[in-house]
């Protein structure tokens, strides 16, 4: 392969992307942004998020509009395609908008890719498309379970059944797993994926599409959508509330570390084998919400804050999903390095920090309003 030295990162400025353009500096590669700053991320006043490398070529724009992406990939080598809205509760109500940003923005990437194709396309996809994650059922049998009833949320019940009623037990989740899509962000990210593959295939472009299970860390602030139950919990310890946890908090996950995630990046772009192919990206361990409610707060010396188990239910929440990530450890050399409590300990050192600029900016602008500040 040809040395691929310049990079774009649309979505650069979010979460994991401004993670991956770190990432993607350290090891000398240079960094462009395509990233409208939308306000749900980013505030009111849109700014430039004070976290992102001084060093990253940000270009302020949709991705939708052809000719911002056409400008930003002038002498690109390879694309991270990351821009998306994020928020599975959301993308049911703004429908128009989901649709637009994700599938329509990822039209327009690729017909730009289509005139001036890169070396390397990888697409941000979500565990989201599983649903259910795999399942065994009592004769060993491996299952892909429908999703749960109301009614039996509604008494309680929640674990999956398979046909003879018995429990199915959780079971590590392959890419092979047929998708089970729940939701329209879910959905737009299955299209995503596959758009981006068979287009790559057609036009004779390297793709790699890469499913990210529950990715936690710094810069997972509370406004951002993709923020997951690690982040509420921390954020609720920090304020010396308790942890609300739903159904019976023995759901399982698989949390895994921004960090990883960036490598897992930065690995699906540089290993040759991986073009064409779908990959998990997960800490490969499941995790009880109840177990990490205990652990975040012993993590964050907070033991004497018992969670308090609700009872109640998300509606369209799936009870297991946890991945399988054999074929990354394989083709892509993949290996989880942040432990589970190394990452909480970060990210509610984050959060405690974020707090405090909170307090400050709130603190000058009641002096400002008084006219205490010089
Ligand atoms: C969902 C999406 C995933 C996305 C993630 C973060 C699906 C299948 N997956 O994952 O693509 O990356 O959101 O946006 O839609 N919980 C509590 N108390 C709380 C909050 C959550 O007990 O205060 C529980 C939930 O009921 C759930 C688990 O924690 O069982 C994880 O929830 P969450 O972090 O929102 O992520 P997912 O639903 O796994």
């Amino acid at each position: 392969m040809e040395t691929m030295r310049q990079v774009l990162i649309t979505g650069g400025a979010g979460f994991i992307g401004s993670h991956l353009a770190d990432e993607l500096l350290r090891h000398g590669y240079t960094v462009r942004v395509l990233d409208t700053l939308v306000e749900q991320v980013h505030g009111h006043e849109r700014r430039p998020p004070p976290y992102l490398d001084a060093q990253v070529d940000l270009h302020v724009g949709d991705i939708c509009d052809e000719e911002a992406v056409a400008r930003a990939l002038e002498g690109v080598d390879a694309v991270f395609h990351l821009a998306a809205a994020v928020g599975v509760g959301q993308s049911m109500y703004e429908i128009a908008h989901y649709t637009r940003t994700n599938n329509l923005g990822t039209a327009v990437l690729l017909e730009a890719l289509v005139a001036r194709p890169v070396q390397r396309l990888v697409v941000a996809s979500s565990m989201s498309l599983y649903g259910e994650g795999l399942y065994r059922n009592g004769a060993g049998q491996r299952v892909e379970a429908g999703e749960r009833s109301l009614e039996q949320l509604k008494r309680g019940d929640w674990e999956l059944h398979g046909t003879d009623g018995g429990v199915l037990q959780p079971v590590p989740t392959p890419e092979s797993k047929a998708p089970a899509l729940a939701s329209i962000y879910a959905l737009s990210k299955y299209d995503q994926e596959r758009m981006c593959l068979m287009t790559g295939r057609a036009y004779n472009f390297d793709t790699v599409a890469l499913r990210f299970f529950n990715a936690y860390g710094p810069r997972q602030s509370l406004s951002n959508p993709y923020t997951g139950v690690l982040a509420i919990f921390a954020s609720r310890l920090l304020n010396d509330r308790p942890p609300k946890i739903f159904e019976d908090g023995l759901q399982q996950r698989d949390f895994v570390s921004v960090y990883d995630v960036a490598r897992a990046c930065r690995l699906a772009l540089e290993s040759p084998q991986a073009a064409g192919q779908v990959f998990n990206v997960g800490s490969g361990e499941p995790q009880t919400v109840r177990s990490i409610a205990a652990r975040l707060a012993r993590v964050m010396g907070k033991q004497d804050i018992e969670p308090e188990i609700v009872g109640k239910y998300r509606v369209g929440d799936i009870r297991h999903c946890f991945s399988d990530i054999s074929r990354a450890r394989q083709v892509l050399g993949y290996e989880p390095r942040v432990t589970l409590d190394e990452g909480m300990a970060e990210l509610s050192a984050w959060l405690a920090g974020q707090a405090a600029v909170d307090k400050v900016a709130q603190a000058s602008a009641e002096l400002s309003a008084r006219g205490l500040t010089v």
